[in-house]
């Protein structure tokens, strides 16, 4: 897909950003998509603000947001609007389609969409960062 080119180009700018964002494919474990927490370091030492998380079985990726050793949050980047993908930029998430935004809790801040992002349960097992599909 085309889209795809360009999502790695922009992932790729914002790599030297230290509190910028990564693309990490996760795993399906019985009903949880899974990363390992350490994807949320970054080579010096800091933490990646969010991660987008892709996994082939799922349509559209999902933003997790950092907020702490023990708080994230996870966003689908579905747009509640018309269902377009929805972009990041630090701690708004943002609709190419028709300018809807959202922000880091998936709290919609700018129409047309009007309803939240849906979001989902995200638990700590060991070293595992587990995102709930139920
Ligand atoms: S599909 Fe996102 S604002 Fe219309």
């Amino acid at each position: 897909m085309a889209c795809l080119g360009g999502g790695s180009l922009v992932a790729l700018l914002l790599e030297g950003c230290a509190s910028g964002s990564k693309m990490v494919n996760g795993t399906i474990v019985e009903s949880n998509l899974q990363i390992p927490v350490s994807d949320f370091q970054t080579s010096n030492g800091h933490f990646h603000q969010y991660l987008v998380v892709r996994h082939e079985q799922l349509k559209f990726p999902i933003c997790v947001y950092r907020f702490s050793e023990t708080s994230y949050d996870a966003l689908y980047m579905r747009c509640p609007h018309q269902g377009a993908e929805l972009q990041v930029f630090g701690d708004r998430l943002q609709c190419p389609a028709h300018g809807s935004e959202f922000d880091d809790k998936g709290v919609v801040k700018t129409g047309p969409a009007d309803t939240n992002l849906r979001t989902f349960p995200v638990s700590i097992n060991k070293d595992q960062l587990l995102i709930s599909l139920k």
